[in-house]
């Protein structure tokens, strides 16, 4: 509970144990900023067949060149993604005694309040990040174990989690059309029954260049759809280099997850990513991570594989993957590594 940031201790100095080795520093002012391609989902469903057509192209070639797009009149309504971000500002400035109850270290536990790396090395670094975690799929199974203040988290949530996950259906419903896969190729088992949230805070940071809000990774899911407060922060690896992605107002940032990598042998891409932190301004973010079940047995899509493409991945069933991910990254090594057939 002491190392929680947004507790608001260590705002006039970076303390040492936050301080990055110089090779994982962001120096000053070298980024660049990127307009991803911004998609219009035209009210997110119903399409007509020329929209639908078109936005597929839009999705997979935005998809196939940056692993990342942003999208816009999705069908979440403004004012649920603005109550979504004005409900964990709340959630996050409440007072110590009211977040302990929420409070744990312990990695192997779901529904959590916690702060800096819960992948890293023990005396590793620490980063400038406290996180809200918590299962909310299917909702009426879930909400009882999510936190009871601010009294409308529990409301507003469960409102932006049918309707955001809404939008990442049609997306995976648009890119199975796209590549060929199946109808309903991602529903079941891939999608429907874990999602997780992360509720992220960055408080203002003293020294931007000494820390990271969070380290560069790739997302251990199928598909995320990221809702960004007003402040910027979040950089992808694009073509060799860190480039910022600024918020754009009402929009959502999706990306790729490693199971979306492996299923589709690598035609769409998991992306690094990463958040910094500025000294001026608290960063709020919600990270919705659509999960397959941990029972279901994933591999390269048949569609994907033939003579001249053999599986670059082997199969397996998504909690050993899980238990993977967590070994390895907590060593910095790239999951896909050990993934990979003859990697
Ligand atoms: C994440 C993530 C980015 C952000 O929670 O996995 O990448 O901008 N968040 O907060
Ligand atoms: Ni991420």
């Amino acid at each position: 509970m002491d190392n929680l940031l947004s507790n608001g201790k260590f705002h006039q100095t970076v303390p040492k144990q936050f301080i990055l080795p110089p090779e994982m520093r962001v120096p000053g002012q070298v980024n660049c900023t990127m307009s991803l391609p911004v998609i219009d989902l035209r009210g997110g469903s119903h399409f007509h067949v020329e929209d639908r057509e078109q936005i597929i192209r839009e999705v997979l070639r935005a998809g196939k060149e940056f692993g990342f797009f942003q999208v816009i009149n999705h069908g979440v309504s403004e004012q649920s993604m603005r109550d979504m971000i004005r409900v964990t500002e709340e959630f996050f400035n409440m007072s110590e005694e009211n977040k302990a109850a929420y409070y744990s270290e312990d990695i192997y536990k779901m529904n959590r309040l916690f702060s800096s790396s819960d992948l890293a090395k023990k005396d590793g670094p620490r980063y400038w990040r406290d996180c809200l975690r918590l299962a909310c799929y299917p909702v009426p199974e879930t909400i009882n174990d999510w936190p009871d203040k601010p009294a409308k988290l529990r409301e507003v949530l469960a409102k932006f989690i049918v309707e955001a996950r809404k939008v990442s259906m049609t997306l995976l419903s648009l890119i199975s059309e796209g590549l060929g896969l199946k109808e309903g190729y991602f529903e079941g088992d891939l999608s429907s029954s874990q999602v997780i949230i992360n509720a992220n805070y960055y408080p203002p940071c003293p020294a931007p260049d000494l820390t990271l809000g969070l380290l560069p990774h790739c997302d251990f899911n199928l598909i995320t759809l990221l809702l960004q407060g007003a402040v910027s922060g979040l950089e992808i690896m694009h073509q060799g280099k860190w480039v910022r992605v600024d918020p754009i107002q009402n929009a959502f940032v999706i990306n790729f997850g490693h199971q979306l990598e492996i299923i589709t042998n690598g035609v769409l891409k998991s992306i690094e990513h990463r958040a910094v932190t500025n000294s001026g301004a608290a960063r709020t973010s919600v990270a919705m991570f659509i999960t397959p079940d941990k029972e279901s047995f994933i591999s390269p899509a048949k569609e994907f594989v033939n003579e001249e493409n053999p599986p670059l991945y082997k199969s397996f069933v998504f909690k050993d993957f899980l238990r993977t991910y967590v070994e390895l990254s907590a060593k910095r090594v790239d999951v896909m590594e050990a993934f990979k057939i003859n990697g």
